[in-house]
């Protein structure tokens, strides 16, 4: 059944245009007005819906048990974090995926239950892998050999079995950036399916009583919104359970298929909503279970932009504009912003498209070509390279720019020494910092001014 509340467009659910002619007009979000936000907690900011944050959730959570009966959603915590998302997901009761000690950090600040804890990545360090486990963390991804070992030996060391997953690489070539395709052979990410490695590294992890071999993992990369890519690595997957169960006489109970479902970023484009994707793997899964005589696992999926990206929209205040002649004689406008590739690096590092849209105002001014750029000092601090705005776009008028939630906040930046924006979250009318904007005295902070000391 559709999830009619489900907005696959670029905007959160509660984000509206005073009038009728969306692309000019006063904005708001879960009522609160783009113009009163900013002149509470100042610019650039991040405005998270709520609402649409905790919708989300629920209709990724509520596909997985529609699709499976149950099954276990893991939020990428490597999208947006901090304290207080981390309660909401607590109160939400489902999991977090995080992939660093300070991701842990932050999960373990906000009290989340340490069981529901998936631990991530491909270095992770002795120190990492020691807290995780006293911390009692559900599962860890083990990513490599060397890790198989690491794991066991601390486990062992602190006289715990600790639960782990393997991350495979299923060989799929997932049809997005490269930096963010993550399951063809060539990646440092996890074990090869193809080459015979997962076999071996499952093997070795039988090996160790310090280790509680659950399952296998495998993320096949982000912001994909062809459901064949997600198909095709869940039934190699399910082969190497199959082929696991015949060498070993036991059955892994779980599957997690990682995140990666693609959002619409611009007005062209439309999100792969849950109660398609899910239930098309859910369907392959069944049947080569069936075929293989396989008991269905245990699934569980990370998605992380699916569920935050839409919710947030940034917010600049605009400084300068400039015309420019190009050279087929055509005119550009530059408008200038108070943020740029420091909270939003996407545009500079994946070539990444956006929409943006004036408002704080109505404008029947004809629309121009424009470029959105920030205050950074170098040229490529581009964020939107091309886009139809109205051409009475000046000093002091605030544009928009949705789905910002993921990877923006967390992969910011002080380039420039410019203070990382706060985060606000709205809902029904009141709105809250819940990560508030770094100042300049935070940044000098790490400042340290002291004699050369020798080495002993
Ligand atoms: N699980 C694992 C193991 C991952 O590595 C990732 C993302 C996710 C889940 C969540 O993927 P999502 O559902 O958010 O697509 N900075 C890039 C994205 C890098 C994704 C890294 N891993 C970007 O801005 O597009």
């Amino acid at each position: 059944m559709a999830n009619t509340n489900y907005s696959t467009s670029l905007f959160s659910t509660n984000l509206k245009f005073s009038d009728e002619n969306q692309y000019g007009a006063e904005l708001s979000i879960a009522g609160c007005s783009a113009a009163q936000l900013v002149k509470e907690f100042g610019s650039p900011i991040f405005v998270l819906d709520q609402d649409d944050f905790f919708m989300r959730t629920n209709a990724w959570r509520a596909a997985l048990n529609t699709s499976f009966g149950s099954g276990q959603l893991y939020y990428a915590a490597k999208s947006f974090i901090c304290v207080e998302v981390a309660r909401w997901l607590k109160q939400l009761k489902v999991g977090l995926d995080v992939c660093s000690g300070g991701e842990l950090a932050v999960a373990l600040a906000a009290e989340f239950p340490a069981s529901d804890i998936e631990f991530h990545g491909n270095n992770k360090s002795v120190d990492e892998i020691s807290t995780a486990i006293k911390s009692a963390v559900g599962t860890i991804v083990i990513d490599s050999f060397d890790e198989v070992e690491r794991v066991a030996e601390i486990a062992k060391s602190l006289g715990k079995i600790q639960k782990v997953y393997l991350r495979l690489t299923p060989g799929i070539d997932a049809h997005t950036h490269e930096f963010i395709s993550t399951a063809h052979e060539d990646v440092k990410f996890g074990f090869s399916i193809a080459s015979g490695a997962a076999s071996e590294a499952l093997d070795k992890c039988m090996s160790y009583p310090s280790l509680n071999l659950a399952g296998v993992h495998c993320h096949i990369g982000s912001q994909i919104f062809e459901v064949s890519g997600f198909e095709a690595a869940a039934m190699r997957l399910i082969d190497v359970l199959a082929k696991f169960r015949d060498q070993h006489a036991k059955e892994l109970p779980e599957l997690n298929i990682g995140g990666g479902y693609g959002i619409a970023y611009t007005k062209g484009e439309r999100a792969i909503a849950p109660d398609e994707v899910i239930p098309a793997i859910a369907k392959v899964i069944k049947s080569a279970c069936d075929k293989l005589k396989l008991s269905i696992p245990k699934i569980s999926i990370e998605p992380g932009r699916a569920i935050v990206g839409p919710t947030t929209t940034t917010i600049y205040l605009v400084g300068t504009t400039k015309s420019v002649t190009l050279e087929d004689g055509s005119i550009r406008k530059y408008v200038s912003v108070d943020g740029g590739m420091s909270e939003n690096i996407r545009p500079a590092l994946y070539g990444a498209t956006y929409s943006a849209f004036l408002a704080n105002r109505s404008s029947t001014a004809k629309s121009i070509s424009t470029r959105v750029v920030g205050k950074h000092c170098e040229s490529g601090d581009i964020l939107i390279s091309d886009i139809q705005l109205p051409s009475d776009i000046k000093i002091g008028d605030l544009l928009a720019i949705p789905a910002t939630g993921a990877y923006g906040r967390s992969m910011a930046s002080n380039y420039n020494h410019i203070p990382r924006p706060s985060v606000i979250a709205v809902l029904n009318g009141s709105a809250r910092e819940i990560l508030r904007r770094e100042t300049q005295a935070d940044l000098l902070n790490l400042d340290v001014i002291q004699a050369p000391r020798q080495l002993s």
